[in-house]
């Protein structure tokens, strides 16, 4: 089938790469010129393990790139909306990109004389597609709603592993008004097994939500737990380790520490509070998942401070910047109110990231950026373990060099050694 793809960021160019590589025909579409250089060319405008290959194989033959919407229109069935849903200020989701992207679809849409779905990818809250995208679409292409499709098709897409969740996914739901929207929508994903959930717009839209709030509401469990367990001298992940046994909760997602950063769960939070408020409910237990989040690197500033007292002048070397391991994305990411804390009490801040130091460097300029791990631990007075990078987890004569062998760990990487002070944030 033929398919257009507004928006080329990580959900974007994935799922066009992905939807070419099952044998469709896949154009992008995005205001940037040099992300749609870059496809054109086979290179992904994003970093994805996986994506170059599939852009290099692809590009060229049945994918490309443009800013025109009437032309990916005129050329596509079916358009999938994958623009960005930031927060605004309040942590309220901000609607304004898929606006934009609607009005442009409906504006191309008026155009064409065939039928045409529209697809909303991005993740927005309950009642978007059907409140205001499709007001828009009709608005804009003065079309009567029967005369064109639309669907709400979430992502379930983890950064870092998003080709072979997309090749690989364990759901895909589609929400619909009508049938033959869902029908066409469904087809794009003939020849991946897997079973599709079939329901309503709204109820798509909640899915995603629902999905990625009890994910982050089982990070900030297991860190209650595990600071629970650090107060009476317990190993948290012992614990966990046993519960995750019990088959009705399963062994994933029970890694406490620093807690959950990253462009989605943060956000998805919020905004799910920020609309069950607007709806007159206190969610008082969503609320409480953001709140043990915020604290969790605030606890580990503390422990460093009771262990060191004053840090002010201290060089403290922080490992990991990256808001999980195998990305370059600082977004939420636990080190930046870790290294806000430090600088705000006057220590010495040295880093390293094997993917993220330059971006990193456009949030903290004033901190000194290394090229390993060793390098940044050398006359350090203590050091703080941010991301679960594996290299990591070897790190082993590079203590030597430090001034002070203190290491406070948030993510669970090493275990007490001979030599060094070894202090877990929760176990
Ligand atoms: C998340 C979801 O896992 C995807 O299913 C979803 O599609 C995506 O958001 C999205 O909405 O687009 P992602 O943000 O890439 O994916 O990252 P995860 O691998 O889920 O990790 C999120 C954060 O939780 C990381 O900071 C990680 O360190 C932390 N985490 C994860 C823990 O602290 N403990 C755990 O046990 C697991």
């Amino acid at each position: 089938m033929k398919i257009s793809v507004i928006g080329t960021g990580y959900v974007g160019s994935v799922s066009a790469a992905c939807f070419a590589e099952l044998g469709h025909e896949v154009i992008c579409v995005d205001i940037d010129q040099s992300k749609i250089d870059q496809i054109n060319a086979g290179i992904p405008p994003v970093y994805e393990a996986g994506l170059p290959e599939l852009m290099e194989k692809h590009a060229g033959k049945n994918l490309s790139a443009t800013s025109d919407y009437d032309l990916a229109v005129r050329n596509s069935e079916v358009s999938f909306i994958c623009v960005g849903t930031p927060s605004d200020h309040q942590g309220n989701i901000d609607l304004s990109i898929v606006k934009a992207a609607s009005a442009g679809l409906g504006d191309a849409i008026r155009r064409k004389k065939d039928y045409h779905v529209i697809v909303v990818k991005s993740t927005v809250v309950p009642g978007t597609t059907e409140k205001v995208v499709l007001p828009i679409i009709i608005g804009r292409s003065g079309k009567h709603p029967d005369d064109f499709g639309i669907a709400m098709n979430p992502e379930f897409l983890r950064e870092g592993r998003a080709v072979h969740d997309f090749m690989h996914p364990d759901k895909i739901v589609i929400g619909s008004l009508d049938r033959r929207s869902g029908d066409t929508v469904a087809l794009l994903y003939r020849g991946l097994e897997c079973e599709i959930t079939r329901t309503n717009p709204t109820t798509a839209e909640m899915i995603k939500y629902a999905n990625n709030a009890f994910l982050a509401a089982r990070i900030s469990f297991v860190n209650e737990i595990g600071n629970i367990c650090k107060e009476l001298g317990i190993d948290t992940y012992e614990v966990m380790k046993a519960v995750g046994r019990d088959f009705r909760i399963g062994p994933h997602f029970l890694n406490s520490g620093a807690g959950f950063g990253g462009s989605c769960f943060p956000k998805d939070v919020k905004a799910l509070i920020g609309k069950a408020s607007e709806m007159g409910y206190e969610p008082v237990l969503l609320r409480s998942v953001i709140a043990v989040n915020d604290e969790q690197p605030l606890r580990m500033v503390r422990l460093l401070k009771n262990r060191l007292g004053s840090i002010r002048g201290k060089k403290i070397a922080v490992l990991g910047l990256a808001f999980k391991n195998d990305t370059d994305d600082i977004r939420e990411s636990r080190s930046i109110p870790v290294i806000k804390e430090l600088l705000r009490d006057g220590a010495q801040v040295s880093a390293y990231d094997p993917m993220a130091n330059e971006n990193m460097r456009k949030v903290f300029s004033n901190i000194q950026y290394c090229s390993s791990a060793r390098d940044a631990l050398y006359g350090a007075d203590a050091c703080m373990i941010m991301t679960e990078w594996e290299e990591f987890r070897s790190l082993d004569k590079e203590f030597d060099v430090m001034e002070n062998r203190l290491i406070i760990d948030g993510r669970h990487m090493l275990g007490p050694r001979k030599d060094i002070e070894y202090l877990g944030l929760c176990w």
